[in-house]
C-alpha cells in the first residue's frame, strides 16, 4: 500500500528550506488500522523516523485504538511513560495537575483546559492547560497576556527520567479544540525574538536540527557527552522556576534537597546520551530535556583527534547546577530560533504522532476558563534506553 505523506503549511516564520524534511501530514490512511497492518505499520513507522512527525485529520480514534497504535511502535511496552501516575508521592508533581487517566485505557491520558464531562467514564474532569505563569520566573504582564502575548510553556520531551525509559513517540489526539485568536510568543530573553502562534499552539523543534547547527566544538562535546537527571526530577524542580524561552530552569537553589524527595535509589537514576541515533536514519538528534539534567558527563577525545579548540579534551564531571544549565542552553538556544519552530496548528480530530526520541515540544499560550479543550495523549516507558552515537560517529564529530 502506497501511502501519501503531503508536507504541511508552515507558518511565514518558518524557514522551509531549513525545515523542508520536518513533518508530514498522512493522507488515505485511517489510523485505526495502522496497528493491525504490518505492512502498513512498517511504512508510517519509517515515515515518522524520518519526518519526526505524521499528522492525520479527521482522525477517528477510540482511547483503545490509540493505545494499540502506539504499543505499535514498542509491542514490549505496557506503561504510560510516567508510570502510574496516580500514586501519593507523585502528587507534589509539576506533572500531576496536567493529566487525567482514562479508566478503561490508563495508558491514554485526558489532557486540556477546562471542565469537561461524561468523557470516556470520567464523570466530571477538570483540565487545566499548563501556563508560563505559574512556572516561569518572571511573567507577561496581565495587561500584555490580555493582548495575547504568551510563552513557550517548557520545552521537553516526554519522560520520566527516572527508572523508566524514554518513550519512542508519543500520540496527541485533539478532539475538542476551541479557535480563537493567534497569539504573540515572546521570548523575553533580550533577543528580541517573538512567534506568532495559533491559539493553543503545541510547538515542535528538530532535535536532528538541533545537532546540525551546533559549531564543531560543540558538536564535539554533544557527542561524548551524557547527561545524568535528577531523582524524581519532576518532584525536584517542583519549587524552582524556569527560563522566560521555557528551555530550563533559572538556578536559584530552589530544587527540593535530595533528602526530601520521594525515596530513590541510585540505579534507578537514569543518565542518557546527549545525542541519540534514530534506529531508522541513523541521523543524531540532540534530545536533552534541561529542566530535568542535574549533571553533564563528558568523555574525553578519542586517540588520534586534534585537540586544538576542543572543549574538555581530557574529558569531565559537571556537577554545578549553573554550568550545567548554562552549557545546555548555549547548545539548545539556537534550534529554538523562530524559524525552527513548527507550531501546530490544531484542528478537532488531528491526530499527531511524533517522534519522542527525535523532537522536543512545548505547550503554548493561555487558554480562559470557559474554553474547553481535549486532547488524547498516549506515549509508553520504552522496553529500551535510547542508543547514543556509535564510535564512528564519535570519531567524526569529536
Ligand atoms: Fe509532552
Amino acid at each position: 500500500m502506497a501511502i501519501e505523506l503531503v508536507p504541511v503549511a508552515f507558518p511565514p516564520s518558518v524557514d522551509a528550506l531549513k525545515l523542508a524534511n520536518f513533518v508530514r501530514e498522512v493522507r488515505g490512511v485511517d489510523p485505526a488500522s495502522i496497528a493491525s497492518s504490518p505492512e502498513l505499520f512498517t511504512e508510517i513507522e519509517e515515515a515518522l523516523y524520518t519526518h519526526s512527525a505524521l499528522l492525520f485529520r479527521n482522525a477517528k480514534l477510540t482511547p483503545a485504538q490509540q493505545y494499540a497504535l502506539t504499543k505499535a511502535f514498542d509491542p514490549q511496552s505496557e506503561n504510560y511513560g510516567h508510570g502510574n501516575n496516580k500514586t501519593g508521592e507523585t502528587k507534589k508533581s509539576i506533572l500531576h495537575p496536567d493529566l487525567k487517566t482514562i479508566p478503561s485505557v490508563p495508558q491514554v491520558q485526558l489532557i486540556g483546559n477546562g471542565t469537561v464531562y461524561d468523557h470516556e467514564g470520567l464523570a466530571e474532569a477538570m483540565l487545566k492547560h499548563p501556563s508560563h505563569t505559574t512556572f516561569h520566573k518572571t511573567r507577561v504582564t496581565p495587561e500584555d497576556e490580555a493582548k495575547g502575548v504568551t510563552r513557550f510553556y517548557r520545552w521537553h520531551i516526554d519522560a520520566a527520567l527516572y527508572d523508566l525509559n524514554p518513550p519512542r513517540m508519543t500520540t496527541l489526539y485533539g478532539i475538542t479544540v476551541p479557535q480563537g485568536q493567534k497569539q504573540v510568543c515572546r521570548y523575553d530573553d533580550g533577543t528580541g525574538d517573538e512567534l506568532e502562534v495559533p491559539l493553543g499552539t503545541t510547538a515542535f523543534v528538530s532535535g536532528k536540527i538541533m545537532f546540525d547547527i551546533l559549531p564543531a566544538e560543540l558538536k564535539s562535546l554533544a557527542v561524548r557527552s551524557k547527561v545524568k537527571y535528577a531523582p524524581h526530577p519532576y518532584v525536584w524542580m517542583a519549587p524552582s522556576h524556569a527560563l522566560p524561552t521555557g528551555l530550563g530552569i533559572e538556578t536559584e537553589g530552589l530544587e527540593l534537597p535530595l533528602e526530601e524527595l520521594p525515596p530513590w535509589e541510585e540505579a534507578k537514576l537514569k543518565t542518557l546520551p546527549i545525542v541519540w541515533k534514530n534506529t531508522i536514519t541513523g541521523d543524531l538528534h540532540f534530545q536533552v530535556h534541561p529542566c530535568g539534567a542535574k549533571e553533564v558527563i563528558v568523555e574525553p577525545l578519542p586517540q588520534g583527534v586534534a585537540r586544538e579548540g576542543a572543549l574538555y579534551p581530557e574529558g569531565g564531571h559537571i556537577t554545578d547546577l549553573k554550568e550545567v544549565r548554562g552549557l545546555l542552553y548555549k547548545m539548545q538556544r539556537p534550534a529554538i530560533a523562530p524559524s525552527l519552530v513548527y507550531p501546530h496548528d490544531w484542528n478537532e480530530n488531528d491526530l499527531v504522532l511524533f517522534h519522542n526520541r527525535g523532537v522536543l515540544h512545548t505547550v503554548v499560550g493561555a487558554f480562559k476558563p470557559d474554553q474547553v479543550r481535549a486532547f488524547h495523549q498516549c506515549n509508553l516507558a520504552a522496553s529500551d534506553e535510547p542508543a547514543g552515537p556509535t564510535a564512528e560517529d564519535v570519531k567524526k564529530y569529536a
